[in-house]
């Protein structure tokens, strides 16, 4: 879909995310033709620097966090061309009359936060009081969105201030990947899905995360964070969104966050012994390299933060009462493996007796690496053997089945840019929605810390604590394998 021409101005616009994904993002979209001539890409940070000097931390940026094969030299230097840099001080006066030149009003205007959250406020003000920003303006930010309910109620508040809702765009960038808005397409798009995808026919739900980093280089983030904060309250409550909402009436932002944020709202608050919190523990690798536990990695080495955790949540409406939807997600983990699995009973009757091989119909949403989906069937065992089953699956992969396009997948973040470019809130966070989502993660938080409860060990390189594994045996499920 065209765009119009639009300066985009990047506060944050030397940080490490204007890095690694910003700035090689916009490039990606460039070379796809998706940036009109006469747009300008404008950094903004405290730091000295000339345009020149921004079109050199650009083109390094690209150069190092994108392969050979998505970038060649001309195109480069094209891209180049539209960016600018403008030293501004968030807190102060300078440099903001400067930008106030740069920015022009007759075309589509995007402010990108990409800066700490205590700033948002001060950005805000500064760019109306400087007459920046227009009435259409779009601001985009970044997570973390608040530590708990009553800071985002505080950042909602600021932003309100200044800017409608309309105008805000809060990154979850989850909600940017390929797979994840291809599980819209697959649930409401196909006849064959919908019937099946409620209690009477799905027996639970996984959504696994599962990373291979550490916390390396973010301990004094994360010690006060945690896996719940970092990656429950926004991540996994999206996908568990998507997955257990009601069919929007259109496929627009407004009705699509509507289901969602109802979603959240009828979530039950998690059993203490339905919620398990790990923390790596390193290890001396023999045969493989040495990897830290976490209090090496923290900046408090006595930090009782999760850096796992695994929970049974059920959601209390119609459709869902009595499916448990289980959530795991942890760092250093033996795979980096993110899938839903949408398990499925039993056929009522078997009339093959008790099949030893037989299991149940899983379908298995991948979202990295490998981005695809999977129906595990039943069907005979060929061959002359008798009546015997077996699982097969029906495979598609999204960039197999897409073919030389497919392979090159656009990242979460150029999608997202480009939705803000192009006024398309669909796949943002409303404000409400992530007020509810703290609501319901403040609770657990809170609880935890007054039994003063410490998380379970597990080795770096594994699928996480031994009771994680309990929080299914005990209901006769196994989580599925992480690769
Ligand atoms: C971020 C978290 O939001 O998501 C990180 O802060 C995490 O801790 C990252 O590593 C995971 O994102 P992705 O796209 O690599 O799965």
């Amino acid at each position: 879909i065209p765009v119009d021409p639009f300066d985009l101005v990047v506060f944050g616009g030397t940080g490490d995310l204007a890095r690694r994904k910003i700035l090689p993002g916009l490039y990606r979209r460039y070379v796809a033709g998706q940036i009109p001539e006469g747009s300008r890409i404008i950094g903004s940070a405290r730091g000295d620097m000339d345009d020149a000097g921004y079109r050199d931390f650009a083109s390094e940026a690209i150069s190092e966090f994108l392969d050979g094969t998505k970038r060649d030299p001309q195109s480069v230097a094209r891209f180049l061309d539209h960016l600018y840099y403008v030293p501004t001080d968030a807190r102060g006066e300078n440099g903001w009359p400067d930008l106030a030149k740069r920015v022009r009003a007759d075309v589509v205007q995007a402010f990108y936060f990409s800066v700490a959250p205590s700033l948002f406020g001060d950005l805000a003000e500064r760019l109306h009081r400087h007459g920046i920003a227009g009435p259409e303006a779009r601001i985009v930010v970044e997570k973390p969105f608040g530590r708990d309910l009553e800071t985002a109620k505080e950042l909602n508040a600021t932003l309100a201030e200044h800017f409608d809702e309309s105008q805000i765009y809060r990154i979850d960038h989850y909600l940017g990947k390929e797979t994840v808005q291809n599980l819209m397409a697959v649930r409401f798009a196909n006849i064959l899905f919908e019937p099946l995808w409620n209690a009477r026919h799905v027996d639970h739900v996984q959504i696994t995360v599962a990373e291979t980093v550490g916390v390396g280089g973010r301990g004094a983030y994360y010690d006060t964070s945690g896996a719940m904060r970092d990656m429950v309250q926004n991540h996994l409550m999206q996908l568990l969104c998507l997955i257990a909402m009601e069919p929007p009436y259109r496929f627009d932002p407004d009705a699509v966050r509507d289901e969602k944020l109802k979603v959240i709202r009828a979530l039950l608050p998690a059993a203490p012994e339905d919620i398990v919190r790990g923390q790596y523990r390193g290890r001396t690798g023999k045969g493989s390299p040495k990897q830290a536990s976490y209090s090496e990695d923290a900046e408090n080495p006595s930090s009782t933060t999760e850096s796992f955790i695994a929970m049974k949540v059920h959601i209390a409406n119609w459709r869902w009462k009595g499916t448990p939807f289980y959530l795991r997600t942890g760092k250093r983990l033996r795979g980096r493996a993110s899938e839903i699995a949408i398990v499925f009973k039993e056929v009522p009757h078997s009339i093959f007796g008790d099949e030893e091989g037989w299991r149940e119909n899983v379908l298995s949403i991948r979202l990295q690496p490998d981005e695809g989906m999977t129906l595990s069937v039943m069907i005979k065992e060929p061959g002359p053997g008798g009546m015997r089953l077996t699982e097969v699956p029906l495979d598609m992969s999204f960039a197999e089945a897409l073919g030389e396009d497919g392979a090159d997948i656009p990242d979460a973040y150029e999608r997202l840019i480009m939705d803000v470019i192009r006024g398309n809130q669909t796949l943002f966070m409303r404000g409400d929605e992530v007020e509810a989502a703290w609501a319901w993660t403040d609770p657990l938080i809170a609880a935890w810390e007054a039994r003063g409860d410490k998380p379970k060990g597990y080795d770096a390189g594994s699928s996480g604590p031994e009771d994680a594994l309990m929080l299914l045996h005990r209901d006769e499920r196994r989580w599925r394998e992480i690769r």
